[in-house]
Parts: structure tokens; C-alpha cells; sequence
């Protein structure tokens, strides 16, 4: 069973003047243990679909479901801080605090109960993407964006989601740090039994995903 579907998805902004539809009657099936990829062109709709995906936005017209149920109906703000980690194009971490605090912020908003100390498991999160401990307790500003990025991914992971979802995640990264990163994906989706969906350019990218659906302006 598909845990996230779009179902005969369309969508446009409603500020915008040409009111033309950014996605078009789009159905898409996302399942556990997988790797997915969304491409296109710059401006082709690729956050637009990220955002619909993490209940950002809802949907003009047809339907997200996301376990059995529309995602309009559920709380999006609940199913983002237990369920589905997002990693923004931009980060969105919070700069005025360190690299662990962001990863900790998480965990007490997801108000889920962990089996350690929140403390000792965002440590134990960063580890396995691969940030040093000396970055733990660093403010983000303090820190690179190829540290940043591990810091977003580290915060997504915290909540123990079932999906995730990243928006350009190697974007600006070397290639050994893009591959860092990929990595990661690959182990959450198919060694963890996760959702992964990923926004990408990349062609080296592209080679590691299980299915990729392309976005056309
Ligand atoms: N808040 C908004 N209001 C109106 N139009 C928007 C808004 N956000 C994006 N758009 C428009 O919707 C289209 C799709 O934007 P989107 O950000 O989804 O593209 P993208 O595929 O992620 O591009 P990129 O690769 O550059 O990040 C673009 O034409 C953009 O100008
Ligand atoms: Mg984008």
C-alpha cells in the first residue's frame, strides 16, 4: 500500500494573475522502502510539489491522501512534526541556535516520546550524518552550507518520520559531499524502510533513485 498518493492533483497560486495551473492533473504513488525523485526545469513546480506533499499548501483541485486518509483532513501541522520531515530548499533552520539545539527543537515539538535523552539522541542523529561533534554547538551561521544541509537532514530525521522529503538536497555541495548525502538517503529509504522523496538536478543523483517523476513546465 502507497503511503502517500496524489490523486488527479492540480494546483495554482492563487496570487498569480494567468491563474495557470503549476501542477496538472498530476497521480503520483510514493511507498515505503523507496527512493523517489521529482525533476524538471527551474520554475517547472518542483517546491510547489514539495509543499503539497508536506501539507504546506492544499491542492485546487483532487486529493493527497497519506495513509488512507486526505491529507485535508488531518492536521498538517501535526503530520509535519511527527510524520513527514521536511527538508527545505532553504533550510529553515533556526540561526540563533546551535546545530543540536535546532535537532532537539524538533524532537519536543514532534511531543513524541523518545527512549534516551532527547540530548544524547540529536548527538547520535548528527553522528550518522556525519557532522563532527565539534559543530554540535556551533550556531548555523557559524557553519558551512554542506554543514547546514546535514543539520537540515538531522532535523528531519529527529522526529522519526515516515516520509521525507528534501528539496535540492545536494544543491551547491562537491560531489564527495553530495555523495555524503546521498548516502544517507539511500540507507534511510532502503535500509530503514523509509519514504524518500528528493527534489534534484543532479545526474549523479539521478543514477541512485528507484523512480523519478518529471515535472514539464
Ligand atoms: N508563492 C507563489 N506565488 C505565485 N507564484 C509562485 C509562488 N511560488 C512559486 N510560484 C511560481 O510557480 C512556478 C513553480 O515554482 P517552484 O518554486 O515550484 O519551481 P521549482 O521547480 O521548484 O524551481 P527551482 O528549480 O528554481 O527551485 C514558478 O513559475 C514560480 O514563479
Ligand atoms: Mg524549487
Amino acid at each position: 500500500m502507497s503511503v502517500l498518493k496524489l490523486e488527479k492533483v492540480s494546483y495554482h497560486y492563487a496570487n498569480s494573475k494567468a491563474k495557470r495551473n503549476i501542477i496538472q492533473d498530476k497521480t503520483y504513488k510514493f511507498d515505503f522502502g523507496k527512493l523517489y525523485g521529482i525533476v524538471g526545469k527551474s520554475g517547472a513546480g518542483k517546491t510547489t510539489l514539495l509543499s503539497l506533499l508536506a501539507g504546506l499548501t492544499k491542492p485546487t483541485e483532487g486529493k493527497i491522501i497519506y495513509n488512507s486518509k486526505n491529507l485535508n483532513k488531518i492536521n498538517s501541522f501535526d503530520y509535519r512534526a511527527q510524520n513527514c520531515g521536511v527538508i527545505f530548499q532553504q533550510f529553515n533552520l533556526l540561526p540563533q541556535l546551535t546545530a543540536l539545539e535546532n535537532v532537539m527543537l524538533a524532537m519536543d515539538v514532534s511531543g513524541k516520546k523518545y527512549d534516551q535523552s532527547k540530548n544524547k539522541l540529536a548527538k547520535n542523529i548528527l553522528r550518522s550524518v556525519e557532522l563532527p561533534e565539534i559543530y554540535d554547538n556551533k550556531k548555523i551561521l557559524q557553519l558551512s552550507g554542506g554543514e547546514q544541509q546535514r543539520v537540515a537532514c538531522a532535523r528531519a530525521l529527529a522526529i522519526k518520520p515516515d516520509i521525507i522529503l528534501a528539496d535540492e538536497p545536494t544543491g551547491n555541495l562537491d560531489s564527495e559531499t553530495q555523495n555524503d548525502i546521498i548516502n544517507i538517503f539511500d540507507k534511510l529509504a532502503h535500509k530503514e524502510n523509509k519514504c524518500v522523496i528528493i527534489v534534484t538536478h543532479s545526474q549523479e543523483v539521478a543514477k541512485r533513485l528507484d523512480m523519478i517523476y518529471e515535472l514539464k513546465k
